[in-house]
C-alpha cells in the first residue's frame, strides 16, 4: 500500500470516531510488516477515563488477531493541527514497535514524519525488567 493509501485509510476512519465530548475525531491506519493494514479511531465515554484513542484502537484490533509486527502508523486530526499520539499511545507503540514510523495528518490531509524515537527518547521496554 502506498502511503497515500494509508493515510487516507486513516482519513476515511474520521467519520467512524465516536467522540460526543471533545468533539475532536481521530483516525488511525496501521501498516503490519506484512502489508495488513488495522484501522481504529478514538472511541470516548461518559466516564472519560475509559475512552480510548484511534492508535490504541487500531494497535489492540492488530494484537488481538495475532499481529505484532508493525512498520507504519498514519493517524489523521480533525484540526488544523497535526494530530500527534498522547503519551499512553506512545508508550503503547513502544511495546510492539519501538522503531515505528508515525505520519501525523491535519485536517488538510497534509503530514509531517516522526519515528518513535523522535517522539519517545528513553523509552521504557521489556528489556529493562
Ligand atoms: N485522541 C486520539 O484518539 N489520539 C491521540 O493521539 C490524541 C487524542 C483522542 C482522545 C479523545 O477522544 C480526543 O482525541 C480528545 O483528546
Amino acid at each position: 500500500m502506498t502511503e497515500k493509501e494509508l493515510c487516507q485509510k486513516a482519513m476515511d476512519m474520521l467519520a467512524r470516531s465516536y467522540s460526543p465530548y471533545s468533539h475532536f475525531a481521530v483516525g488511525a491506519a496501521l501498516e503490519c510488516e506484512d502489508g495488513t493494514v488495522f484501522t481504529g479511531c478514538n472511541i470516548e465515554n461518559a466516564a472519560f477515563s475509559p475512552t480510548v484513542c484511534a492508535e490504541r484502537t487500531a494497535i489492540f484490533k492488530a494484537v488481538s488477531e495475532g499481529y505484532t509486527k508493525f512498520r507504519r502508523i498514519a493517524i489523521a486530526g480533525s484540526s488544523e493541527d497535526f494530530c500527534v499520539p498522547c503519551g499512553v499511545c506512545r508508550q503503547v507503540i513502544r511495546e510492539f514497535a519501538p522503531e515505528l514510523e508515525i505520519i501525523c495528518l491535519n485536517n488538510k490531509g497534509e503530514a509531517k514524519h516522526f519515528t518513535l524515537p523522535q517522539l519517545l527518547p528513553h523509552g521504557f521496554g521489556g528489556e529493562f525488567l
